[in-house]
């Protein structure tokens, strides 16, 4: 469901509103600010870095929070495009971007010294992981963004799993490294760490810990990683927390384009907005399109 195509209504799914419990945190720090750009640099491969300074957005981002960023010269677009933080101080914020389309192609000709419209933070962010826990990553290309600036402020070192089609693909993992976490690259065409998908690496980590370990889930990246991490947590009955990536128009909980189902206390099933009751949801909440029998 997306309204950039122009043919989405929001009056029908209106009255769901009423259902959606307001996003505290979201609504005491949201910021509209003019970021101005510091550094736009480009790995290859589409993948991209962009460096706000914009201390009054930055300075209250919790990870897992985005922000929506007004693409410059973007013909004819009315809507902002949402990005993850993934570095953010008192002072300045970095986005990792990958180009897929006409906004994040527009976002190439970003130029160090301009300024641009930013919205946030956004979102209700991850929660803080379970002390006695042990907390394991899982990424697939961008999806490092929102885990980077997780575990640079987690007080526990634990386990990145990375994964993505080839080795342009794997971003971050020196960055990780030096955090002290541990890392496991996979990549589809074998280009780089071991090959397949995320989740083989993934399950002969949880086949081989010892009993003592109880990890704890974080993950972001394409809906059939989040789906297979959080099969993983159900069947360990664990705890698992999920980023979904949804289209977006306003990213403020007014437009109804990026709902999701959640199941709720009592087995009930209601209609989320990803921008703004998540992104980040656990995993047993999320019911996947394939699961959806209604
Ligand atoms: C909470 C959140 C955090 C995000 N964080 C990042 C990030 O850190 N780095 C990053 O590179 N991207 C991130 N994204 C995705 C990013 O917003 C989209 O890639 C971007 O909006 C695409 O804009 P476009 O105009 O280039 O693409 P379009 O021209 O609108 O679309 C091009 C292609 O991308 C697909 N697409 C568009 N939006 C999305 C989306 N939200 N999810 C999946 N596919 C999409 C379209 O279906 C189409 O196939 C995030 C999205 C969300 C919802
Ligand atoms: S994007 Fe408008 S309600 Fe979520």
């Amino acid at each position: 469901m997306c309204i950039v195509g122009g043919g989405f209504q929001a009056a029908p799914f209106l009255f769901w509103i009423d259902r959606f419990a307001p996003n505290q945190h979201t609504e005491r720090s949201m910021k509209s600010e003019a970021a101005t750009v510091l550094e736009h640099r480009d790995f290859g491969g589409g993948y991209n870095l962009l460096v706000f300074d914009v201390p009054a957005v930055a300075s209250e981002v919790v990870p897992g929070q985005f922000i929506h960023l007004r693409v410059p010269r973007l013909e004819g677009a009315v809507l902002r495009r949402p990005f993850s933080v993934f570095k953010a101080d008192a002072q300045t914020l970095s986005v990792l971007y990958k180009q897929v389309g006409r906004g994040t192609r527009a976002m190439g000709e970003i130029a160090a010294g301009e300024s641009v419209s930013i919205v946030g933070p956004l979102g209700n962010g991850f929660p803080q992981a379970d002390a006695s826990a042990f907390p394991v990553l899982v990424a697939g290309g961008y999806g490092v963004a929102p885990l980077y600036l997780l575990a640079s402020r987690m007080p526990a070192k634990g386990i990145l799993f990375v994964g993505g089609r080839s080795e342009i693909d794997i971003l971050c993992v020196d960055a990780f490294l030096e955090l002290g976490w541990e890392v496991q690259v996979t990549t589809e065409d074998g280009s780089i760490g071991s090959k397949g998908l995320v989740t083989g690496a993934l399950d002969r980590w949880l086949s081989s810990r010892g009993p003592e370990v109880r990890p704890e889930f974080f993950a972001c990246g394409p809906d059939g990683l989040l789906k297979a991490v959080g099969d993983r947590v159900i069947s360990g009955n664990g705890q698992g927390w999920l980023s979904l990536d949804k289209h977006m128009g306003c990213g403020v909980g007014a437009c109804l384009a990026c709902v999701q189902k959640i199941r709720v206390d009592g087995g009930s099933v209601v209609w989320k907005r990803v921008c703004k009751d998540g992104p980040i949801f656990e995993a047993h909440e999320i019911v996947w399109p394939s699961e959806d029998s209604a």
